[in-house]
């Protein structure tokens, strides 16, 4: 793609600003009054603060309703906020001269249904001052980048677009003005698994360019190959954010995927032990090996006299276990060493702040924002 500086409005602002970050908001918040006497208020943001440095790709993660848009919106200066501030670019949100550096994908986008797509990215691109030649080279790529057919965005409007083709449509204008920092409000959504993945790979290519990247998504899977650092969002409150390292923590006990052997046996050794067909998988279990290697040593069984930090280093060693395996007449697969996944951790947070502010008086089932409207909002009127 080509990368060439947008026209600027106002004051230049320098682009390679390593020390500011790319966003920095502080104390966010945001109220609505509700219901026909406006005496009802939500509060879909508290006191959300987050700083994503220039050049990093951030996930925000969050079940329906947590909000994840209100946050994208106030950061966009799209919806004014309740309380708080932030910079973006090392302005003031709202920064006129910033908007230029900046591209949005919304999470509905709308398009004006009687232009074609051509027509529709040419009219963005001239919202942005690009000059004619400019606009043709950088519509071309992009489309060729989204993938949708140069000949489909020429020909048809934009009525007669799949959901796909739109949400490909949406990309490419929140990509029209070459931004330095984009957002975007569920990039997968509605998107087959080669538009997911191309989708995934431009992102990527984005970071490459030393762009900033902010966008909220559903797809774990996903966001566990392109961030850099995430935040996870419950009821407009932002309940951890930090890198995928920082927040999983290291690899720290092996997967096993094996044949063979009586479940008895094995599940003496693993935890969350499973079969399909002929094969089991599941996680060697830190205790058994740390057991089995402190009655070899001592002559006793005694797993509480094994120290946290002995096990820690026992289990870096899985050799007792594949001896046992031998004597049972199993054999190994695949032995891995992992750390949880993002869906574990993402699941055990929203839990965890469910089962908090239930004072555990419930079952820690989980349910979507949307679902339990009044719980965690204040519903009081505001004077
Ligand atoms: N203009 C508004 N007036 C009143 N309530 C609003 C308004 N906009 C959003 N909300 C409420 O704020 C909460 C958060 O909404 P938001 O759209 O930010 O959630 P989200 O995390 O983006 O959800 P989803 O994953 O479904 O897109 C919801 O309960 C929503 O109903
Ligand atoms: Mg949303």
């Amino acid at each position: 793609m080509n990368v060439e500086a947008p026209p600027q409005s106002g004051q230049t602002i320098s682009a390679t600003d390593a020390d500011r970050p790319a966003i920095a908001a502080e104390k966010l918040s945001k109220t609505y009054r509700t219901g026909f006497w406006l005496d009802r208020v939500v509060t879909p943001l508290k006191d959300c603060s987050v700083v994503v440095p220039a050049g990093e790709t951030f996930g925000l993660l969050g079940p329906n309703g947590a909000g994840k848009t209100t946050l994208l919106k106030l950061l966009l200066g799209i919806v004014q906020p309740t309380a708080g501030s932030g910079k973006l670019l090392g302005r003031e949100i709202g920064d006129r001269a910033t908007k230029h550096k900046i591209g949005y994908l919304p999470e509905n986008a709308y398009f004006y249904d009687y232009l074609t797509g051509w027509e529709y990215l040419d009219f963005i691109g001239k919202l942005f001052g690009i000059d004619s030649a400019t606009r043709i080279q950088r519509m071309a790529e992009l489309l060729d980048l989204v993938g949708l057919p140069q000949s489909a965005a020429r020909r048809k409007q934009v009525k007669q677009y799949s959901k796909g083709m739109m949400q490909r449509l949406g990309m490419a204008q929140a990509l029209m003005n070459d931004p330095e920092l984009v957002f975007l409000d569920e990039p997968m959504s509605g998107l087959d698994p080669l538009g997911r993945y191309q989708i995934r790979e431009i992102i990527l290519m984005l970071k490459q360019q030393g762009k900033t990247v902010f966008f909220n998504s559903h797809v774990l899977a996903d966001v566990e190959i392109i961030c850099d650092r995430i935040g996870i969002l419950n009821k407009g409150e932002l309940i951890c954010s930090g890198t995928l390292d920082d927040l999983l923590g290291e690899a720290t006990y092996f997967q096993v995927r094996g044949q063979g052997g009586t479940p008895e046996e094995l599940e003496h050794w693993l935890d969350n032990l499973e079969f399909q067909g002929n094969s089991w998988h599941g996680q060697l279990n830190q205790r058994s090996l740390a057991a089995q290697a402190g009655l070899g040593e001592s002559g006793e069984s005694e797993e509480s006299e094994i120290s946290p930090d002995q096990i820690g280093t026992i289990s870096n060693n899985p050799d007792r276990f594949i001896t046992a395996l031998t004597k049972m007449d199993a054999k190994v697969i695949d032995l891995h060493l992992a750390r949880q996944s993002l869906e574990e951790f993402f699941i055990g947070q929203i839990r965890q702040q469910h089962l908090n502010n239930s004072n555990g008086s419930d079952d820690g089932r989980l349910q979507d924002n949307d679902e339990n409207p009044g719980k965690g909002q204040n519903v009081a009127p505001v004077n």
